[in-house]
């Protein structure tokens, strides 16, 4: 059960009182209860407004397999999202371009898509130097109307101080919910393994022609076979959008053609394959 206490309810309020505001950005430290109020603003304002969620996180992701972004309409009817868009790693960190695009495209693909509201779900902030400048520049290229930041104490004020001066966003504290219950290490991989290995589920062994067709993102040494193996790759339609995510088996450079194992997708759909930095076991689900 849900505990839904009087700060959710202060926020609530402001958000109603403000009647043209069309998109919400949730942030705070891993374990602060970030996607569980992103879901219950999601569905509060899904009653009245096509509602989007942006699902940020690449690791404990909730909408899409992780190592992707991706956007869904609340109330979430099912774990298959409207568009995905790939990372490449189970972390934004050493992969700050791809999400940093991801969240903008799949922003603007909601508005095109008819959207009123949108409620983005964050990854908690790497504390590093890095950390912090992606977390001001995702803010900065979103424009978010609000900005919640859910803290203990005050570990999110270096973050809010550079937007304490500006119009927007406007910022809402709220405190960590003590009913967040909070997960270790292994409780994580153990988590996107089973994402992985629910993905994978229908995975098929599949043939891909790459006459005509662009490789982008960490694209391992060519010369090299096995830095190709078990490389978790998109494959992109001629948005950028991730159609389905793959584990290569092999790439036959001379016969321009890879083999990968993928849910079943259309072939004509794929403009580009994108290589990520992780290696994963299809069947199992397991980060290599
Ligand atoms: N207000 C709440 N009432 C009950 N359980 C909560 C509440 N907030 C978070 N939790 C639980 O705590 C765990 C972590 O919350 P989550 O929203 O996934 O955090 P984050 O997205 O910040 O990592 C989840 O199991 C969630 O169900
Ligand atoms: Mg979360």
């Amino acid at each position: 059960m849900i505990r839904i206490d009087c700060f959710w309810r202060d926020l609530l309020s402001h958000l109603e009182k403000d009647r043209s505001w069309r998109s919400v950005f949730v942030a705070g430290p891993v374990d602060s209860g970030k996607s569980t109020l992103c879901r219950f603003l999601g569905e509060h304002f899904a009653v009245r407004f096509s509602t989007a969620a942006i699902d940020c996180d690449p690791g404990q992701s909730i909408l899409g397999p992780p190592a992707t972004l991706a956007l869904a309409w609340e109330p979430r009817k099912s774990e298959v999202p409207l568009a995905m868009r790939f990372i490449g790693s189970n972390t934004p960190s050493g992969h700050f371009l791809q999400a940093l695009t991801s969240m903008k495209r799949l922003s603007e693909r909601a508005f095109e898509e008819g959207a009123q509201k949108i409620v983005f779900d964050s990854c908690g902030y790497p504390v590093t130097a890095a950390g912090r400048e992606f977390f001001y520049q995702t803010l900065d290229l979103l424009e978010p109307d609000h900005l919640v930041a859910l803290q203990q104490i005050d570990e999110m004020e270096p973050l809010l101080a550079t937007f304490t001066r500006r119009n927007k966003p406007r910022l809402h504290r709220l405190p960590i919910s003590e009913e967040v219950i909070r997960r270790s290490r292994t409780e994580r991989r153990a988590y996107r393994q089973q994402k992985f290995k629910r993905y994978f589920k229908n995975a098929k062994r599949q043939m891909l022609p790459l006459e005509g067709m662009g490789l982008h993102g960490m694209i391992p040494a060519l010369k090299n076979p096995q830095s190709w193996d078990h490389c978790l790759v998109a494959l992109c339609d001629r948005k950028g959008f991730a159609v389905a995510i793959g584990v290569l088996e092999k790439v036959e450079m001379h016969e321009s053609r890879l083999w990968i194992h993928a849910p079943p997708f259309d072939r004509n759909q794929i403009a580009s394959v994108q290589f990520g930095s992780l290696r994963v076991d299809h069947r199992s689900g397991e980060e290599l």
